[in-house]
């Protein structure tokens, strides 16, 4: 069992995940069609890692012997001016989904709901990696700019990215 407030907003966090993997399919389909495989590579990754976020809350959900709900995504924008404003986009959703989180673990600490204060801890924590990780790219690319050799060896580097599933997920 799950307070009726707290499930509506896991549920809505399910949502907010898939929606990330859209924007990031999305940003990936911008990277390739500028011939940035390396960079495209990234965000096919980052596709993934969205994904296994909301199987997470969907898994839980069920663990708490309640029903996940599937609801409609919003089309994710498609155009995009350079790498920089794609990730510059990125980090700015990156904090919102950090500001959805925070305001999870305030509703569920209100309502005293220590299992998921406790689920909720790992998401606090891959938040400030996951913000760290567009902060950073996108540190690289204000650095090197988006033209010459400098953005090419960028491309190889994240050409070399996997995903891989954390042992407890
Ligand atoms: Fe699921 Fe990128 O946060």
């Amino acid at each position: 069992m799950l307070p009726g407030a707290l499930l509506e907003e896991l549920n809505e966090q399910i949502k907010y995940e898939l929606f990330s993997a859209n924007y990031y399919l999305s940003m990936a389909a911008y990277c390739a069609s500028e011939g940035l495989d390396g960079f495209a590579n990234f965000f096919f990754v980052q596709d993934q890692e969205e994904r296994f976020h909301a199987m997470k809350f969907f898994h839980f959900i069920l663990e708490k012997g309640e029903r996940p709900v599937i609801k409609g995504l919003e089309e994710p924008r498609k155009d995009f001016s350079s790498l920089e404003e794609v990730f510059e986009l990125a980090l700015k959703h990156e904090k919102f989904v950090s500001k959805r989180i925070y305001d999870l673990m305030e509703l569920a600490t209100k309502e005293k709901e220590f299992a998921t204060i406790s689920f909720l801890k790992w998401f606090v924590d891959e938040q400030v990696e996951e913000e760290a990780s567009m902060s950073n790219i996108l540190s690289k690319i204000s650095r090197v700019g988006e033209k010459g050799e400098g953005i090419y060896t960028l491309d190889r580097d994240l050409a070399q990215r996997v995903f891989t599933p954390p042992a407890e997920g």
